[in-house]
C-alpha cells in the first residue's frame, strides 16, 4: 500500500474532493484525521466506511480560519496517531462575485477560508513536522484559478493565487527541513461547490463543450493524484503546482 501507516490530515475532509481523498488515503493504508465545520453525521458516516473497508480514521471538528482550531485539528492526529506525515489544506469556498460587487466582508471570509487557513495551516504542520525530526508534506488544493481568471469570481482567484505564491515560497524555505509543499490545481470537479452549474444543463453544456475531455471530473480523479503526490513515489516534487484540468486552460482551441 502506498500511505501505509502515514498520518495524514484532510481539511473540510466530508464533502467532496476532501471526502474523497480521505477514501482515497485510507484505502491505501493512511491513518487518516477528518477535520469538518458542518455536518458532523457525514464525518460519523465517513469513518464507518473507512473502518468497514479495514482502515482508520478519526474526526475533528475545527473552524480551519480559527488558529486554536488548527492546533487542536493537528494535535487530534498527533494524539491519535503519535505523529504527523501530510496536511491536505483542502477546505474552500466562492462567493461568485465580481470587484463591482464583493463585499469586504465577502472578501474577508474567501481570503480567511482558502488563504489564511493554508498559511497558518502549513505554519502549524511544519512546526510538527520540524519537532518530529524533519519530512513531511503540505498539500493545498487549489484550483486552475491560482493561474487563470474567472470573471465574476474574483476574490476566490485572489486567494488562489496566494496559494500558489505561498507554496513557491513556502517550498523554498522548508526544503532545508526535507519538508515539501505542493499545489493541486483542479479544473472543474463534479461536487457540492459546483451544485449551481450542474443544476443548469446550458451551463453544462458549455462547461463541457471547454473541456477538451469534455467533462468535469470526478473527485476521485483528484484523490489518486493526491495519493501518488503522498507517496514514495513523488519526493522531489516542491514548490510548484501540479495541474489536473482535462486540458480546460489550455483555451477553447477551434471555437
Ligand atoms: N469542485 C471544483 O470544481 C473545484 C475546482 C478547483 C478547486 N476546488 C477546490 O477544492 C476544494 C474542495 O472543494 P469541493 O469542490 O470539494 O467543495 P465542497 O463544498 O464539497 O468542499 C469544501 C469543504 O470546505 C469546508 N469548509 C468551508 N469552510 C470551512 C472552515 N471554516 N473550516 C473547515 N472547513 C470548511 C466545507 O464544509 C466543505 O466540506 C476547495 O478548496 C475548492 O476551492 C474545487
Amino acid at each position: 500500500m502506498l500511505l501505509q501507516g502515514k498520518s495524514i490530515v484532510v481539511t473540510g475532509g466530508n464533502s467532496g474532493i476532501g471526502e474523497a481523498i480521505v477514501l482515497a488515503a485510507a484505502a491505501e493504508g493512511a491513518n487518516v484525521t477528518i477535520d469538518y465545520v458542518t455536518h458532523p453525521e457525514e464525518t460519523t458516516a465517513l469513518i464507518a466506511e473507512v473502518e468497514a473497508a479495514g482502515g482508520h480514521a478519526v474526526g475533528v471538528q475545527a473552524d480551519i480560519t480559527q488558529a486554536a482550531d488548527l492546533q487542536k485539528m493537528m494535535q487530534t492526529a498527533v494524539e491519535a496517531y503519535g505523529r504527523l506525515d501530510v496536511l491536505i489544506n483542502n477546505a474552500g469556498i466562492e462567493t461568485r462575485t465580481s470587484l463591482l460587487d464583493t463585499t469586504e466582508a465577502d472578501f474577508d471570509t474567501v481570503m480567511a477560508v482558502n488563504m489564511r487557513s493554508a498559511f497558518f495551516g502549513a505554519q502549524a504542520a511544519a512546526r510538527q513536522f520540524i519537532a518530529q525530526g524533519g519530512g513531511g508534506l503540505i498539500l493545498n488544493i487549489s484550483s486552475v484559478h491560482e493561474d487563470w481568471p474567472m470573471p465574476g469570481n474574483i476574490a476566490y482567484c485572489v486567494s488562489k493565487g496566494g496559494m500558489r505564491m505561498l507554496t513557491r515560497t513556502a517550498g523554498v524555505e522548508l526544503g532545508a527541513h526535507g519538508i515539501r509543499m505542493v499545489n493541486i490545481a483542479p479544473g472543474a470537479v463534479s461536487t457540492p461547490i459546483n451544485a449551481s452549474t450542474e443544476a443548469d444543463p446550458a451551463k453544462m453544456k458549455a462547461l463541457d463543450a471547454a473541456i477538451p475531455l469534455g467533462r468535469m471530473a470526478q473527485s476521485s480523479e483528484i484523490a489518486d493524484v493526491v495519493v501518488f503526490l503522498a507517496s514514495g513515489k513523488a519526493g522531489y516534487m516542491t514548490a510548484t503546482t501540479v495541474v489536473i484540468d482535462g486540458g480546460i486552460m489550455q483555451g477553447s482551441v477551434g471555437l
